[in-house]
This record gives C-alpha cells, sequence and structure tokens, in this order.
C-alpha cells in the first residue's frame, strides 16, 4: 500500500509517518516539494504518485499570521 501523509514534518506527521510505514510505503513530501495551498500542483502529486490512502496533518498552524492571511489559510 502507498500512503501519503501530508505535513509529515510536524508534530503529529512525523509520528504517523512511523505508524503508517507498517503499511507499506509513506510518501511524506514537505511544503517545498507540496505546497498544499495549490490546488494543481496537489492534483499534479496525486496523478504521479497516486497514493491509495491519504492521511492529512498538514495545517495551517500559525493562528496568528492566519488573521492576516486569511486568503492562504483558506486555500489550505
Ligand atoms: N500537536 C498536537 O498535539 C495535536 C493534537 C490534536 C490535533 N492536532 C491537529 O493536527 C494538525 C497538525 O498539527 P501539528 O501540531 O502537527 O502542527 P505542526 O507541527 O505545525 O505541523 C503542521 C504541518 O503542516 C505543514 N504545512 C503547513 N502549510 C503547508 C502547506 N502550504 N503545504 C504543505 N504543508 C504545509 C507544515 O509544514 P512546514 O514544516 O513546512 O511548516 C507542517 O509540517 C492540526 O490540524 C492540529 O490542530 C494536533
Amino acid at each position: 500500500m502507498k500512503v501519503l501523509v501530508t505535513g509529515g514534518n510536524g508534530q503529529v506527521g512525523f509520528e504517523l509517518r512511523r505508524q503508517l510505514a507498517t503499511l507499506g510505503e509513506v510518501l511524506a513530501p514537505d511544503r517545498a516539494t507540496l505546497d498544499l495551498s495549490n490546488a494543481d500542483a496537489v492534483d499534479a502529486f496525486l496523478a504521479q504518485y497516486q497514493p491509495d490512502l491519504v492521511v492529512n496533518a498538514a495545517a495551517y498552524t500559525a493562528v496568528d499570521n492566519a488573521e492576516n492571511d486569511q486568503a492562504g489559510a483558506m486555500r489550505l
């Protein structure tokens, strides 16, 4: 099984990467490789790698910034 873990370098995602490795191959692209606020990039990544399972641990956790970057927060 191929598993895509987003936010894999974050607190939750890092642990999920370890746990989900028991299921098979884990893909955990960093933000530079896959910016989740870019819908076209997400579509292209899914088409290329075709994961069986997607676990989303990415989030806009800089809550103070979200006040000033509402569009970016909503995109993510
Ligand atoms: N930590 C907890 O105890 C806990 C408990 C319950 C629920 N949660 C929930 O779990 C989620 C993750 O929390 P966390 O504590 O793991 O947060 P975190 O450590 O801040 O991790 C967030 C992850 O999201 C990534 N990310 C942010 N914007 C992105 C973008 N545009 N494209 C790709 N990746 C992006 C970050 O990448 P960068 O490293 O590049 O910034 C980081 O890897 C949140 O929804 C949180 O509410 C957390």
